[in-house]
């Protein structure tokens, strides 16, 4: 019976949760594959640290290198969390021929295209399922399972966190903030919840996902990020009442001249759509490919055993790579897209919401600057039970070009008759 050596950089949450689980199924694992997983080293920067999850002392060291100059060890784990010591380490890790699997995300977003480049020159794979909606196999799926579509989209629910915030503001009417703290003192939110909050975790993830299934790496630079931080309860219900919910959701396109587009945003998708039943700190991803049509995935997109669900999958793909040898890398680049479609050029419906004086003429110089812009309206709501003298007014604005709707919106936001910075999210409609 082959035995696999591991090493684990990190025994926080998930690499406690590799170890346990590892530890859990090492019977079925074992008849499985053939093959049984060695821990032979876990690396973490504190030793003195208490941990959940228990493992022999004997195991443990502070110093990384000892993971890869151990000959016996031939898949690295890293589960470190933060991008230059692990980039440091992941690159020693391909340059010395050993497997790397990773759940870091944040990495492999602004990373990927070197890391990737590194292993196939040292014909060594990466494996990465953990590092996008937790135990949902997304990565496989793209990579192998659909590997004969060209995706039309996919669209992701892809940070727990930020659903459970919006899943209790939509259904239980809470503000930002109480649903914020909610979803920290139910261990949701990491203490500091700031790239949940501001999109940046679901954007790395999307930039992986769209990077895999397009063939070229997507700079994150090059991509359109909000998070929900600005949202309004008002806006959540003015959007139910239209018959949308809001979700922070990922985009990502093809056009018809493989110009990509990806976007991570609070987006409107109609209430009836199954992306808008995806509640609380659950993740999703909706996708569509031209010979599979379109293909739903649900599960939970982080947690200590969904993860670590993916993090043995890979080690299982691991075990695979290392009897037989592959040409997979855990990334392919081609040459049939390799184009981003800058955010200015995104054509889609919006949500225009502002708060305005409620005085005569006020809709018709409001419209007056989107017709001017050839810019449609579709439906128009002031509800009722505000303030006298101000009032909200929302507008569904039709197809538009992005970048000439904030040049019209920002004319709008300089009337004197309007009170606040105007909210404009787009609408999705997966047509
Ligand atoms: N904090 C993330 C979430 C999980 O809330 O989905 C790790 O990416």
């Amino acid at each position: 019976m082959e035995s696999i050596g591991i090493g684990l950089a990190g025994f926080g949450t998930v690499g406690g949760g590799v170890y346990k689980n590892l530890e859990a199924n090492r019977a079925l694992l074992t008849q499985r594959l053939g093959a049984s997983f060695e821990i032979r080293r876990i690396a973490v920067r504190d030793l003195s640290k208490l941990r959940p999850v228990s493992a022999p002392a004997s195991l443990f060291t502070s110093d990384l290198a000892e993971l890869i100059d151990d000959p016996a060890i031939q898949v690295i784990v890293e589960l470190m969390g933060g991008i230059e010591i692990p980039l440091a380490f992941v690159r020693k890790a391909i340059a010395a021929g050993k497997i790397v699997i990773t759940g870091n995300k944040a990495l492999l977003a602004e990373h990927g295209a070197e890391l990737f480049q590194l292993a196939r020159e040292r014909r060594i794979p990466i494996f990465y399922e953990a590092a996008v909606a937790g135990g949902i196999p997304i990565i496989k799926t793209v990579r192998e399972a659909f590997i004969a579509n060209r995706f039309e989209s996919i669209h992701g629910i892809l940070n727990g966190t930020s659903n459970y915030i919006l899943t209790r503001m939509t259904d239980a009417g809470l503000d930002f903030e109480a649903a914020l703290e909610e979803a920290q003192s139910l261990g949701y939110a990491e203490s500091d919840p700031t790239l949940d909050i501001n999109g940046w975790d679901a954007a790395h993830k999307a930039i992986i996902l769209a990077s895999l299934a397009y063939g070229f790496w997507v700079q994150s630079s090059d991509i359109y990020v909000a998070g929900i931080d600005r949202l309004t309860s008002d806006d959540i219900q003015f959007a139910a009442q239209l018959g949308y919910t809001i979700k922070l959701l990922a985009t990502i396109k093809a056009d018809a001249d493989n110009a990509i587009e990806v976007r991570v945003c609070p987006t409107l998708i109609p209430s009836s759509h199954v992306l808008a039943s995806v509640k609380g700190v659950f993740n999703a991803v909706w996708l569509r490919g031209d010979v599979v049509g379109e293909s739903l995935f649900y599960g939970r997109g982080a947690g200590q055993d969904p993860t670590a669900s993916s993090v043995i999958a890979d080690l299982a793909e691991s075990a695979i790579a290392l009897e037989s040898p592959r040409r997979c890398y855990g990334f392919t680049s081609h040459d049939l897209y390799g184009k981003l479609k800058p955010v200015e050029a995104v054509v889609s419906q919006f949500y225009l919401r502002l708060l305005v004086d409620d005085t005569p003429g006020v809709l018709a110089k409001i419209a007056g600057i989107l017709g001017d812009a050839g810019i449609g309206i579709s439906s128009v709501i002031q509800p009722e039970g505000h303030d006298a003298g101000q009032l909200p007014l929302v507008l569904m604005i039709h197809d538009a070009n992005y970048g000439r709707t904030c040049e019209a919106v920002a004319k709008i936001a300089a009337l004197a008759c309007v009170k606040a910075e105007p909210a404009l999210l787009p609408v999705e409609t997966f047509s």
